[in-house]
């Protein structure tokens, strides 16, 4: 009797198991993020992600030919086990070994947001590749020409059959098989996310750090995203000839000097810090914020305080007490989600 009990149970919880299995493969190709994530902002019903879709985008994604010269894909400034920051330079090299301007954000979490790069230049997902793959310092191609380039290949060919039904693809179907591997880059599950969900303790020295940041970084490095997408100026300089930042978007002069706000998760994979990749380390970071933050025309007023000093004060305790808290917000499972490495 007990017996059959016993197997009778064993046999429903494999049934349930497998029904639970069945439920993850059908969401795998779903962005599926904690509910204290901010709501999505990519229009995903327009460009509903399918696993060959996603394979399509990553293709592309670390595909050579996309650049003039056939040496330069989004991976050589943007690896996987970096978070997709970029491995080695403070300011990018694209075709020709040409430096570019600007140090190499990671990339997760893009559904999630409306405004891309330093200075925004980008506010639609599907547009992103357009930038990169056109800028003369970085891949110095056109749209038309890639596509027409991929549309030649065989490999390619087979895959645009899987996903949109004919052997070739016109630009707006190539941005979406781009976007469709861009938006699964999801990036939710650093000891901070476990914590969140009860699955994980933090210890003193980190919730310590948590309560700092709360009351110090929060307004500007806020949500989920450890991002509030706006544009500040954080006073690295006193005078901005040489990166005007959004105002080279706008064309307007208050928002000189200003920079989106940069996510604080996974920095312990993508130093050097800042637009302008000048600071190596955290501790150098929260130095800048404690005693060298600069006045300017633009400065945030956040970081003048009732005195009228600037910058945010911290003790040598509380700086690594943030530190740690910081540490909490790396994500391994991210940097080792096979399904974003090199197919090749
Ligand atoms: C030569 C190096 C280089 C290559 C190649 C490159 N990028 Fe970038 N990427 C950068 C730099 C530098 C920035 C920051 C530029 C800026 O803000 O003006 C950037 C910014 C971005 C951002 C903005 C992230 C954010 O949070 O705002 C995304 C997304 C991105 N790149 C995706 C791509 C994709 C997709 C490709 C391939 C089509 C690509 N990049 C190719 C260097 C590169
Ligand atoms: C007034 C808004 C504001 C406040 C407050 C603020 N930050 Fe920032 N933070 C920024 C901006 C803007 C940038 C990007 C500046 C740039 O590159 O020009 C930035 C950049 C950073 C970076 C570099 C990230 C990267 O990927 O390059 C780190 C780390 C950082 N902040 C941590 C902190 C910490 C820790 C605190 C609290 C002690 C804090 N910030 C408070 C606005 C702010």
């Amino acid at each position: 009797m007990n017996r059959v009990f016993i197997l009778l149970t064993i046999s429903i919880l494999f049934i349930v198991a497998c029904g639970n299995d069945d439920d993850q493969s059908t969401n795998y190709w779903q962005v599926d993020v904690p509910e204290y994530f901010p709501e999505m902002v990519y229009t995903i019903e327009n460009n509903p992600v399918t696993k060959e879709g996603f394979e399509l985008g990553r293709m592309l994604f670390y595909e050579t030919r996309l650049s003039s010269d056939n040496t330069v894909s989004c991976a050589n400034c943007h690896q996987p086990y970096l978070a997709f920051a970029d491995p080695v330079h403070v300011f990018s090299v694209g075709v020709n070994n040409q430096k570019g301007t600007r140090n190499a954000p990671p990339i997760f979490n893009l559904a999630f947001q409306s405004h891309f790069f330093w200075d925004g230049g980008v506010n639609h997902v599907d547009f992103i590749p357009i930038n990169p793959i056109m800028n003369k310092l970085e891949m110095n191609e056109s749209i038309s020409n890639v596509v027409k380039k991929v549309n030649e290949l065989p490999e390619y060919q087979d895959k645009f059959k899987q996903v949109f039904g004919k052997d070739s693809v016109n630009g707006e179907e190539f941005l979406h098989a781009f976007s469709q591997f861009l938006v699964m880059l999801v990036s939710d599950n650093a000891y901070y996310d476990q914590w969140m969900q009860g699955k994980y303790e933090l210890n003193e020295a980190e919730l310590r750090g948590m309560k700092l940041y709360e009351s110090k970084c929060a307004d500007c490095h806020g949500t989920a995203l450890f991002t509030d997408g706006s544009f500040r100026n954080n006073g690295l300089d006193a005078e901005f000839s040489k990166d005007l930042g959004r105002a080279i978007i706008t064309e307007y002069a208050g928002d000189e000097g200003k920079f989106k706000v940069p996510t604080l998760r996974n920095l312990a994979y993508t130093a050097p810090y800042m637009h302008d990749g000048r600071f190596e380390t955290l501790e150098e970071v929260l130095d800048h914020y404690d005693h060298r933050v600069v006045q300017s025309a633009t400065l945030d007023p956040l970081l003048v305080q009732a005195n009228g000093e600037l910058g945010i004060p911290m003790t040598d305790q509380e700086k690594s007490d943030i530190i740690a808290f910081l540490h909490t917000l790396t994500d391994r499972d991210f940097v080792s989600d096979s399904r974003f490495f090199d197919p090749n």
